[in-house]
């Protein structure tokens, strides 16, 4: 599918699905206030691929990115690692809720795909 739709309302605050398109996972992460207040609080200076949260998110509240590490490929694990974001265990890569990578391997910060807010939905590829 070139694009998919995902109603927003199938993501609660404080979680995160993944959804698939063009056959990769995409995380979608309905991120609370306070975890909001971290991302955008990270120093850009200390990152290895210097971005801010603003630079990689349309609405404070959703992050969406590609479920594929930037090492060497595996799909990471939502919820976990030690920086509240994506843990990748074939190398140990953490990625914080923003989608950067904060420890290990990956040279750069998960990937945001192009997507567009309509009313209650997110539509991925467009
Ligand atoms: Fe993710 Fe190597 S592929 S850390």
């Amino acid at each position: 599918l070139a694009a998919i739709e995902i109603k927003l309302a199938d993501v609660p605050e404080g979680q995160t699905k993944t959804f698939e398109w063009r056959g990769k996972p995409v995380f979608v992460k309905h991120r609370t206030e306070q975890e909001i207040k971290r991302e955008k609080s990270v120093n850009v200076s200390d990152l290895r691929h210097p971005e801010h949260d603003d630079q990689r998110v349309q609405k404070d509240e959703w992050s969406v990115v590609i479920g594929v590490c930037t090492h060497l490929g595996c799909v990471p694990i939502a919820n976990a690692g030690d920086f509240g974001g994506y843990y990748c265990p074939c190398h140990g890569s953490h990625y914080d809720g923003s989608g950067r990578i904060r420890k290990g391997p990956a040279p750069l910060n998960l990937h945001v795909p192009a997507y567009t807010f309509k009313d209650d939905i997110i539509i991925i590829g467009s």
